[in-house]
């Protein structure tokens, strides 16, 4: 049953790949709520339809079939400029690649997705460099990527996935490209954000990493396979077992601390 109180909802999402004359079937009928506040990991073979339930969770892409809803919100009722509104406003993106414009200072490339949303320029310099405070990066704000370490880089992708404030961050294999001790980083960012509030989904191939989120989902083959949630909410409410309660969304966006005008003149 649809379930409207979620921050995502998907009932018997499919999505076919028409590859000339085959199809592929990259997902069967998955069906998943994720309450905000929530930490999920998603785990599963390569080619088992972690990065296409991804896309379709981000508003990147459409199912085939099934209903996709954010905040009760159909996904199928949209125009594509109403979807990239909402994705705008609502989501955040890491990915494994930081995906950051070469020769681009920090600031600047944290600060793009507000352009997009039209904030005013001058409003924006400053968000960006509260984004990058916030991944502790103030002091590297006019560092290009090349001047900056991997766990740098993906921490600035970081802040440019925040600083439009979304209430769900995305995260393709986001420690892929980063050694083990880069990697705890990145991840000690994401549960700091995800204890101020933020609702979080990471897509990853580390046992790891996968067992510090609240809940892990499987899937194979197109469906999801084993839902951590699911079997410890038979037992006792959710959350993976855990006696904890689940945090408040209000928490979320933090407040920042304002960063020295002096500052902005750098770039
Ligand atoms: N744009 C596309 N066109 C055709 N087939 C696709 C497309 N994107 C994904 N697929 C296929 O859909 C299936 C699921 O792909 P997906 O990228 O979701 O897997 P994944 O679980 O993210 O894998 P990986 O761990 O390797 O990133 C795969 O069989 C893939 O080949
Ligand atoms: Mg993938």
């Amino acid at each position: 049953m649809a379930d409207s109180s979620a921050l995502i909802d998907m009932q018997n999402i499919s999505k076919v790949y028409q590859m000339g004359e085959t199809k592929v079937h990259a997902l069967n009928g998955v069906s998943l709520s994720i309450e905000e506040g929530e930490y999920v990991a998603i785990v599963g073979t390569s080619g088992s339809g972690k990065s296409t339930l991804m896309n379709i969770i981000g508003l990147l892409d459409s199912p085939t079939e099934g209903v996709f809803a954010i905040r009760g919100q159909r996904a199928s009722g949209l125009t594509g400029r109403q979807m990239a509104e909402l994705r705008n406003r609502e989501i955040g993106f890491v990915f494994q690649q930081f995906n950051l414009l070469a020769r681009t200072p920090a600031w600047r490339q944290v600060e793009l997705p507000l352009f997009y949303a039209n904030v005013a320029r001058s409003a924006s310099r400053k968000r960006a460099l509260e984004a990058l405070a916030q991944v502790d990066l103030a002091e590297r704000a006019d560092h290009k990527p090349d001047e900056l370490s991997g766990g740098q880089q993906q921490r600035v992708a970081i802040a440019r996935a925040l600083v439009n404030r979304p209430s769900l961050l995305l995260a393709d294999e986001p420690t892929g490209a980063l050694d083990t001790r880069t990697g705890e980083e990145v991840m000690a960012l994401f549960e700091k954000l995800h204890e101020e509030g933020l609702t979080l989904v990471i897509i990853t191939h580390d046992q790891e990493v996968a067992e510090r989120a609240r809940r892990v989902i499987t899937m194979r083959d197109g469906v999801i396979v084993a839902d951590s949630d699911r079997a410890a909410g038979a037992a006792k409410g959710g959350l993976n077992g855990l006696s904890e309660a689940p945090l408040s969304p209000l928490a979320w966006p933090v407040t920042i601390e304002p960063v020295e005008e002096k500052i902005y003149e750098a770039g």
